[in-house]
């Protein structure tokens, strides 16, 4: 399809009479797509930043190509054949989900409509749909007919907005300086962000300890609750983790909601990755507890199977949303919420909002709940199996054994040059193995040593992928030991080079 030349800019509006070429434009689109996740045998190119940046700065943007085809083939070229496939079974690197049919199709309708989640003006159904789904989500959490919530753009701004009510609800006259936000050692990075968006002090973070499974010690947080007493500060919130980044562990709720209870202190809840939790019928009681908690963050784009993005805040009384709301003239007077007319902008930080919200109806709608759980339930299994495969193999040394899907360990020979040589060899393997294309694995730090961690979120990645990418990871460091590794007199890791 040929695209107008300039001076027909308009045929390129979509409406009524341009409704064919949003269909040839959709379906050449898809197409393309269809084929690359066909064809895909790898779930990354492995291409390094260096050989594709210059293909993209090479790219006059001035000059555009007015022909589909043309501009397909070019995105082809800068983004499609280089782009990190989550559906692939062998990407077991970060928190994300390979998606579901019916969330792709909620995707398209939603851009194509354009709905703005804000006022009823600009959403009409769209608004009523997502507060069913907030009613249906904080229902599975346990909270009551007062709760509420709001989509949101992901875990890091849900986390950012139940800290900022908790900060109101806090009700103090204390310095900003002397609030505090305890969270584990395990705890995910945005709770620091949120602290430091909120103007609260460099000091309002403060983490306690992990037990050996990495859950919050309660016995440490009654600890910290005392000693901020003492001290004269001002506990404004706890996060608890159902589902920490790295180890998957579950903070134990119903011990931290006594003493959040016995403090006076908001409970909020990070479930982003554990929230899978709630449509499984054979897992639902290890979040038993969250239904206590003030507020919860829950990430439809990790364990529901959603495209980016997809996520929500869930507060138990519904009214203390109030603390982000804003009345414009121009947007949302007050005299409408006194007419009854609905809007979610009183809710939320932002205004204009995608109708992310159409992707989980859909999904709920043509798959329902316990498909979704079953998928989730899946991984979590297919994690258990991989646990014992890496615990018996002599070649690794794991960390924790996690409730949901993930793997966290570390190439560590029984005996050789290995094992001294083990943080750099396990750096290098990750590197190796990520410019091979041929599977992507996650690292991170454990106590100050490098390890690699698996995020197992497809059913369809078997334990078969999962052994041959452990025989992989083990090659790379054995090379890097055997064959890489500087002398000792220069010391200094060896990185693979593009
Ligand atoms: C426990 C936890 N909370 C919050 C987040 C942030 O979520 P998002 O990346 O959607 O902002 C993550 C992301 O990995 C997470 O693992």
């Amino acid at each position: 399809m040929t695209y107008p030349h300039a001076g027909a800019a308009r045929a390129y509006l979509f409406n009524d009479r341009t409704v064919e070429g949003y269909r040839r434009a959709m379906a050449a689109g898809t197409e393309r797509v269809a084929e690359r996740i066909r064809r895909a045998d790898r779930p990354f190119s492995g291409v390094s930043p260096e050989r594709l940046a210059p293909r993209i700065a090479a790219i006059d943007l001035e000059r555009p190509l007015h022909d589909q085809a043309a501009v397909l083939d070019e995105l082809e070229r800068v983004y499609l054949r280089d782009a990190v496939y989550f559906h692939h079974p062998r990407y077991l690197a970060h928190l994300n989900c390979p998606v579901v049919i019916p969330a792709l199709l909620g995707e398209a309708v939603l851009s194509a409509v354009n709905s703005s989640l804000d006022t009823w003006d600009q959403s009409a159904g769209g608004t009523l749909i997502e507060r069913r789904l907030v009613e249906w989500t904080a229902g599975r959490v346990g909270f009551g007919p007062a709760s509420d919530g709001v989509f949101t753009s992901g875990g890091t701004q849900s986390n950012l907005h139940a800290l900022l009510l908790a900060r109101e609800e806090a009700r103090t006259d204390a310095s900003p300086a002397r609030l505090r936000v305890i969270t584990s050692e395990a705890g995910h990075f945005s709770v620091r962000k949120a602290a430091n968006l909120l103007g609260l002090g460099p000091d309002a973070v403060v983490t306690v300890e992990t037990d050996a499974q990495r859950r919050m010690r309660p016995a440490a947080l009654a600890r910290e609750l005392g000693r901020c007493r003492r001290a004269g500060l001002v506990v404004m919130a706890v996060v608890a983790t159902a589902g920490t980044t790295d180890f998957g562990s579950i903070d134990p709720l119903p011990e931290i909601a006594d003493l959040c209870a016995r403090a006076g202190a908001w409970l909020h809840v990070d479930a982003a990755y554990g929230c899978g939790l709630l449509v499984s019928r054979r897992r639902r009681h290890l979040l038993d507890g969250i239904e206590r908690a003030d507020s919860v963050t829950v990430d439809f784009h990790k364990s529901f199977f959603q495209p980016v993005s997809s996520s929500a805040v869930l507060v138990r009384d519904g009214a203390v949303l109030r603390h982000a709301a804003h009345h414009a003239d121009y947007l949302n007077p007050l005299r409408m919420a006194e007419q009854g007319i609905p809007n979610q902008v009183d809710k939320s930080l932002q205004t204009t909002r995608r109708f992310d919200a159409l992707k989980l109806w859909l999904t709920l709608r043509t798959m329902g709940p316990d498909a979704v759980g079953e998928l989730f339930d899946e991984v979590v299994d297919r994690a258990a199996e991989a646990h014992a495969l890496i615990t018996a193999d002599p070649r690794f040394e794991v960390v924790t054994r996690s409730p949901l899907s993930t793997l966290v360990f570390r190439y560590l020979p029984q005996e050789g040059p290995g094992r001294e040589l083990a943080d750099d060899a396990n750096l290098y393997a990750r590197e190796a193995l990520a410019a091979s294309g041929a599977a992507v694995v996650a690292g991170t730090k454990v106590d100050g040593r490098h390890h690699l961690k698996f995020t197992l979120l497809n059913p369809e990645t078997t334990l078969d992928d999962i052994a041959h990418v452990l025989d992989l990871l083990a090659g790379h460091a054995r090379r890097y030991v055997d064959e890489l590794a500087p002398p000792a007199d220069h010391p200094g890791v060896t990185h693979v080079h593009a």
